[in-house]
């Protein structure tokens, strides 16, 4: 894990404890560092021997520790420049959740081993919406609660209730299905628009179509490859007709690579990233 989340823990705690009991914490939670380097991986357990750490010091659970955590992140990038992203990453709630993936693929240019997590609104009503949180850890869900109430009061000026809804933690990660309660009434004025605009039709030929996206991959229920754009051809020769989960590799969304699964996941918002390996093994049984 990138030190930029972990300094912002020990930035968390000095604010709200002072620097005595943030040393104490540190030598119980067996953290040799006094500090992070943003920039610098470290053990993914620091994170979780820290909050348990901060549990045993101060009574509090380890659920609002950690968001607590969440919350003084989004502030804690700020000092660093970042906010002027988070700013422009949506004119509202809905729009700065969906936002977020790309927020973060943007990132590897500066923080190249990220371990992204992933996102998705849905079903939004002017009360709020449903989000969905992926991500192959486990225990960041209450992270990511703080980290939004932050974000909808600093950015969007609104108070956000978060009731979850289900919670999926396995071997594989997290997927996390929250909803969000919150005024939207921007949303209705959205939706307003929406209906008074004339429906024309949109057509556009097949062809005209499928050569502006000269990477996509067209597969059907049984998950065997129609076609490939021109450019994807190029680079991965003799896949018609072959299963697609068995040239490409699911790499973000985080989700499985089932035709239902990408057909809720996906598309609806966010781009599916695929990995594919040149030496026709199944991408999960190659080393390359
Ligand atoms: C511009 C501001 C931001 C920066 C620079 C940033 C950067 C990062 C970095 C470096 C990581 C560590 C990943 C790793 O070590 O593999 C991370 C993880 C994470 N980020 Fe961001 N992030 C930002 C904003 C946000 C916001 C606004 C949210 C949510 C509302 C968010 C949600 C998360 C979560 C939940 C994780 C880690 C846990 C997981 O795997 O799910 N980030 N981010």
């Amino acid at each position: 894990m990138y030190g930029l989340l972990l300094e912002a823990m020990f930035d968390a705690l000095r604010e709200r404890h002072g620097d005595e009991i943030l040393e104490e914490i540190r030598v119980a939670a067996n953290i040799e560092q006094h500090e992070f380097i943003m920039h610098d991986t470290y053990p993914e357990e620091v994170a979780i021997r820290l909050a348990n750490a901060v549990s045993m010091a101060t009574g509090g659970r380890v659920n609002d520790i950690m968001t607590h955590f969440g919350f003084h992140f989004v502030s804690f990038t700020s000092r660093y420049g970042y906010d002027f992203m988070l700013k422009v990453l949506g004119r509202n709630l809905r729009d700065f959740l969906n936002g977020l993936d790309s927020l973060h693929d943007y990132l590897r240019t500066s923080y190249p081993k990220l371990l992204p997590p992933s996102f998705f609104s849905e079903n939004e009503t002017k009360d709020g919406l449903i989000m969905h949180y992926r991500s192959k850890r486990k225990g960041y869900t209450h992270y990511v609660m703080g980290q939004i109430q932050k974000v909808a009061i600093m950015f969007y000026n609104t108070e956000v209730e978060i009731e979850m809804l289900e919670v999926d933690e396995s071997a594989k990660g997290t997927h996390c299905v929250m909803k969000l309660h919150f005024d939207n009434r921007g949303f209705e004025h959205d939706l307003k628009q929406k209906l008074v605009r004339p429906k024309a039709p949109l057509e556009i030929k097949n062809r005209v179509l499928l050569d502006a996206f000269p990477y996509h991959i067209v597969f059907g229920r049984d998950m065997v490859i129609k076609t490939l754009g021109k450019s994807l051809m190029q680079l991965v020769k003799d896949a018609s007709g072959k299963r697609v989960d068995h040239v490409f590799e699911m790499v973000k969304p985080p989700i499985d690579f089932t035709f239902d699964e990408v057909c809720h996941s996906a598309f609806i918002s966010s781009i599916a990233v695929s990995r594919f390996c040149r030496c026709q093994r199944t991408p999960t049984s190659c080393s390359k």
